[in-house]
């Protein structure tokens, strides 16, 4: 069989786009020349006092907030993941030194956010230096978390806030928060937090997702019996819609509760989750994610970079369990795709890597902005795609 010059060529062209792999080491002198640029930049800052993690940069402003935030783990966890890849002790030292200011949320029992809180710092913290410090303060925090399961509706609590609005919300992201109850479990021998964890995931299956298998991103519980008051949106565009980040935090959460107990039906529904997410028409070719897959005026909708950087994590991990490498495929496309249109300019944006992500579209907030935690799960995801 004859092939032309210029079939050839096009082959092995197709091939350098398709097969390229991601240059992660580039990429992480990329993420020490940004966070470096950072970390000078918050000595600049005009940081009020309890303010102590760069969350974004909007309106020309780097925002730090205080550690009861949501996000506040995520800047500490960046900083053990530059020391992971690197190996450095300026970032052993620069992530010990922003995991402390965190100290306190282990008593917090206001939030089920502290699986992001606690254990993209004081978790990561750990598992690279064994400080048996460390170690309690995850205990502690999966105590607090604990006392916002209810028995009656078999799920944790997400929020304390808009009383008037519902009575018992969870929200998808709260998968998330499981890894820290399986974290304690193994650390202390008491299945009390894994019981926890697997009822919540058990529910979050019954009750949270639709027939094509995506998410809604609010169920509201009944406190006094656990039926079902209302299905509904917060961050999303529509109560009906498919909130990109809500299908990122399901697609990882349950890959994450295949791991931590090997039960196929978290594996069935991360694959699941995993076809809306690949399939959807209006998911771009780039595969990042508009802020929300039914956003009305796609394609004139911001992206969501942080919905792909987690979404590209997941998929890694999803890969490990799956037969065939299309998944560790779609993940590398997430990750050429964000390293090539969704960096940020060198010495820019306050010294966050990515940009072109959406925090809360509809209270107009976080349009088209670095996030940390699309920086923290970027970074996650190079260092799977590594070790692959
Ligand atoms: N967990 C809140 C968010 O994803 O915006």
């Amino acid at each position: 069989m004859k092939y032309s010059l210029g079939l050839i060529l096009v082959l092995l062209n197709i091939n350098t786009i398709y097969g390229q792999k991601i240059n992660v080491k580039r990429e992480f002198k990329f993420a020490e020349e940004q966070v470096n640029y950072m970390l000078s930049e918050i000595e600049r800052a005009d940081v009020k006092p309890g303010q102590v993690s760069p969350r974004t940069f909007e309106n020309g402003k780097l925002k730090l907030v205080v550690s009861k935030d949501w996000t506040s783990g995520f800047f500490p966890g960046v900083l053990w993941y530059l020391y992971e890849y690197t190996g450095d002790a300026k970032w052993l030292t620069q992530a010990k030194k922003f995991t402390a200011k965190l100290e306190k949320e282990q008593f917090n029992k206001g939030t089920h956010d502290l699986g992001f809180m606690i254990y993209c710092s004081y978790g990561n913290g750990f598992r690279l230096t064994k400080d048996e410090n460390y170690k309690e303060v995850i205990i502690q925090a999966a105590k607090s978390l604990s006392t916002r399961f209810s028995p009656q509706t078999g799920v944790i609590r997400s929020w304390d806030h808009h009383k008037d609005v519902w009575q018992f919300p969870v929200i998808i992201d709260n998968m998330m928060n499981l890894e820290l109850l399986f974290e304690a479990t193994k650390l202390t021998g008491d299945s009390s937090f894994y019981k926890i964890a697997v009822t919540h995931a058990n529910n979050t299956i019954k009750n949270h997702f639709r027939s094509d298998n995506s998410s809604y991103h609010v169920v509201d519980y009944n406190p006094e019996n656990g039926s079902v008051n209302k299905k509904m949106t917060h961050q999303g565009y529509a109560d009906e819609s498919a909130w990109a980040r809500g299908q990122a935090w399901a697609l990882y959460g349950f890959t994450l509760c295949f791991r931590e107990t090997g039960n196929r039906a978290y594996l069935n529904q991360a694959n699941k989750i995993a076809s809306f997410i690949l399939n959807h028409p209006n998911l771009p070719k780039d595969l990042v994610p508009y802020w929300d897959f039914n956003a009305p005026g796609i394609p004139a909708e911001p992206r969501d970079a942080s919905a792909a950087a987690i979404i590209a994590s997941a998929l890694y991990e999803l890969a490990g369990y799956s037969n065939s490498d299309m998944y560790k495929k779609k993940a590398g496309t997430i990750l050429r795709s964000l390293s090539k249109g969704y960096h940020s300019p060198a010495k820019k944006n306050g010294g966050f890597i990515l940009i072109h992500s959406t925090g809360h579209k509809p209270a107009k907030s976080e349009i088209d902005v670095p996030l940390a935690y699309a920086d923290y799960y970027y970074l996650e995801a190079l260092l799977r795609s590594n070790r692959k």
